[in-house]
């Protein structure tokens, strides 16, 4: 299950992508917001990451204007491997190398087209493994405090 979220400046582009999964018929979760009233973004991304977290969700998506805010509060989540991407290439790149568990969307950055384009390849690209794997872990060491690189 996907936990998907955005603030305002996201929100637009969050119920587009909701219509997007729906179709596809890959369920998820809504974090919120749930209008286009301010909010801020650590707010939901804070939402979005614990569901991951808790093991209740296997990956995340959140947007807000830039994908910016949203991946610099979600990178403070332990556990939580968040990519801005505003490209398909990245979006698959960060699955096989950086095993991402959270995307992160600039709705004023990218449209619904390539934003659905990058969801997808976000969601059916597998991580790679292999010499990825230890460099995943080497960020969960500088997470933990232990990383001797
Ligand atoms: C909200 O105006 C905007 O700052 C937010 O959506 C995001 O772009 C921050 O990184």
């Amino acid at each position: 299950m996907i936990a998907i979220g955005s603030d305002h400046g996201g929100y637009e582009l969050k119920e587009a992508l909701k219509k997007h999964l729906d179709d596809i018929g890959v369920a998820y979760e809504d974090c919120g917001c749930y209008d286009t009233n301010s909010i801020d973004y650590a707010v939901i991304a804070k939402k979005v990451c614990d569901s991951i977290t808790a093991g209740k969700c296997d990956k995340g998506i959140l947007v807000c204007g830039t994908g910016i805010g949203m991946s610099m509060a979600a990178n403070k989540v332990k556990g939580i491997r968040a990519a801005v991407c505003g490209d398909c290439f990245s979006a698959k790149f960060t699955r096989l190398h950086n095993d991402a568990n959270v995307l992160c969307l600039g709705a004023r950055v990218v449209g619904v087209g390539l934003a659905t384009e990058i969801v997808d390849l976000y969601i059916n690209t597998p991580f790679e493994g292999g010499r990825h794997a230890r460099r995943v872990a080497q960020i969960a060491a500088i997470e933990d405090g232990t990383f001797e690189g």
